[in-house]
């Protein structure tokens, strides 16, 4: 969904040099794979619009889940990371309770309401940890 609207927008600009993939071209939970691409590409910038987003596939395929938007952004944190380039990462607002009556700040305290959000924030977790620098917003 939103890697489709991303492409439609970034397209119009050409100073922008594209490489699209999908899930058939470059899996995201194989290291070995992100790493050959990345090292023959060279990017300079990142953008992980890949994951799990079936919320309630996530609590019944945990492993599956766990390794798309965790082990995933950590590979693509690792990879970026080797050749210096900048990785987008989209989180999601189930990385919080939900409670809350006003909108969320990057300093609200985490606790996922699900597995999915679970997931997502350890991915959060494992970009800062494996990347040099990072920025939350
Ligand atoms: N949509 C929302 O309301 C929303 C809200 C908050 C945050 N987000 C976040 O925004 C990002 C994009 O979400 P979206 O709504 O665009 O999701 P989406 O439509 O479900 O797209 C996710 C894409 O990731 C692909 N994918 C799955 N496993 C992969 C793998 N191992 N390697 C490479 N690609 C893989 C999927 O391919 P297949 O379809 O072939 O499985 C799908 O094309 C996600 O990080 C999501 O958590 C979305």
């Amino acid at each position: 969904m939103l890697g489709s609207d991303l492409m439609e927008i970034l397209k119009r600009n050409e100073k922008y040099n594209l490489i699209p993939t999908d899930v058939d071209t470059l899996d995201i939970t194989n290291i070995e794979e992100l790493k050959e691409t990345s090292n023959e590409k060279k990017p300079d910038i990142v953008i992980n619009v890949a994951a799990y987003t079936d919320v309630d596939g996530c609590e019944t395929n945990r492993e599956l889940a766990y390794n798309v938007n965790a082990i995933g952004p950590k590979n693509l944190a690792i990879s970026c990371n080797e050749i210096g380039a900048k990785l987008v990462h989209i989180s999601t607002d189930y990385v919080f309770h939900g409670e809350n009556t006003v909108p969320y700040t990057e300093e609200d305290e985490t606790d996922p309401i699900n597995y999915y959000g679970e997931t997502k924030l350890v991915a959060e977790q494992f970009i800062q940890k494996n990347m040099n620098s990072y920025l939350t917003n």
